[in-house]
């Protein structure tokens, strides 16, 4: 299938753009910086197109020829209203009949109401944040486009996030230092894995308007994360809990993150996903367990240097 993904330059985007030319997809990234993916991604079978998403006659164009869309932008809380806008214009450029898949992440939820959070658990989050997202993904589903919650990512390649920064701190021997329990279950998804989920629905043309919801391997906590780290290092990492409140007024703080205050409640309680529908209509499953990831990430962050792909 020909493939756009949209935040080529993004964490999910570029491993996207990677499993797509792994399975045989004709592969179109949409960019705003070329420099940046080519610096991520050398391949010259993926063809990289420099457009901003909030350009709706560039997009019309552009679209034309797409199977489907897997639209990995993300802007910053600060700027989230700016979603509605780029999904829209990505909905009414795509050709009848092509998809459009959309990674998004627990906050629409809210605190879980069950042990296992499902695609069809209430959207119920006390953040506005929150809420935004859940109107997002909504107006997405009754556009036909498939809307697929991950939790966070982490593994080769992924810098940004708080995963990305710990696993680096904990490679640069530095603290690290997280809100809430480190005895906390919580759960993350190898890169490769949350990419693979990403593209399960391509030419699944009967599958419009579908939610999922992509589990990682198993539950862990951030303590048994760090002992994994150790092992595949041979160092100690040093990892401390930080208060709550402290956390959320450093969030008050800053005009950036002020939306993001209100999440606060992730840190208190267990967001784990439900993988039986995926898993059911997709054929999906989370294949590296945290042995294996935290393994080949720790060698990807000691090879980086000579990295040339
Ligand atoms: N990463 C995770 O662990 C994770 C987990 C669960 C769910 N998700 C969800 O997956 C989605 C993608 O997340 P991500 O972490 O991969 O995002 P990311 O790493 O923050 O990347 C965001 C991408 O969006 C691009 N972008 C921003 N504004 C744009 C614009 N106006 N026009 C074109 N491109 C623009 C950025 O381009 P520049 O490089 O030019 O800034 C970048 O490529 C989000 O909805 C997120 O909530 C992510």
């Amino acid at each position: 299938m020909k493939v756009t993904v949209t935040g080529g330059t993004g964490t999910l985007g570029h491993a996207s753009a990677r499993m797509l030319l792994k399975t045989g997809h004709q592969v179109r990234v949409f960019v705003r910086s070329p420099d940046k993916f080519a610096q991520l991604c050398k391949d010259d079978r993926v063809e990289v197109v420099q457009v901003d998403l909030l350009d709706r006659s560039a997009l019309a164009v552009l679209l034309e020829d797409t199977d489907a869309v897997i639209h990995c932008a993300n802007f910053p809380p600060h700027r989230f209203n700016l979603s509605f806008d780029a999904a829209r214009y990505l909905l009414e450029g795509l050709a009848p009949g092509a998809q459009l898949i959309y990674p998004t992440n627990v906050w629409a939820y809210g605190p879980p109401q069950d042990d296992r959070v499902g695609p069809d658990h209430p959207k119920a989050s006390p953040a506005r944040i929150g809420g935004l997202r859940g109107d997002l993904e909504k107006a997405i589903l009754a556009h036909g486009g498939i809307v697929i919650h991950l939790p966070a990512a982490y593994g080769p390649r992924v810098t940004g996030g708080w995963v990305g920064a710990a696993f680096e701190g904990a490679f640069a021997g530095r603290k690290i230092r997280q809100p809430g329990s480190l005895d906390r279950r919580l759960e993350l998804i190898y890169i490769e894995d949350a990419a693979r989920a990403l593209i399960a629905p391509l030419g699944r043309l009967t599958m419009r308007g579908r939610e999922y919801t992509a589990p990682g391997y198993s539950p862990i906590s951030l303590r048994e994360l760090a002992f994994l780290i150790e092992s595949a290092t041979g160092q100690s990492v040093q990892l401390r809990s930080r208060a709550i409140g402290a956390w959320r007024a450093r969030a008050l703080l800053s005009t950036k993150r002020r939306l993001i205050r209100d999440l606060a409640y992730l840190f208190e309680c267990s967001t784990l996903l439900d993988g039986a529908l995926i898993r059911k209509e997709l054929g999906w499953s989370p294949e590296i367990d945290y042995e294996e990831g935290v393994r080949r990430t720790v060698d990807w962050l000691g090879d980086r240097g000579r990295e040339s792909v």
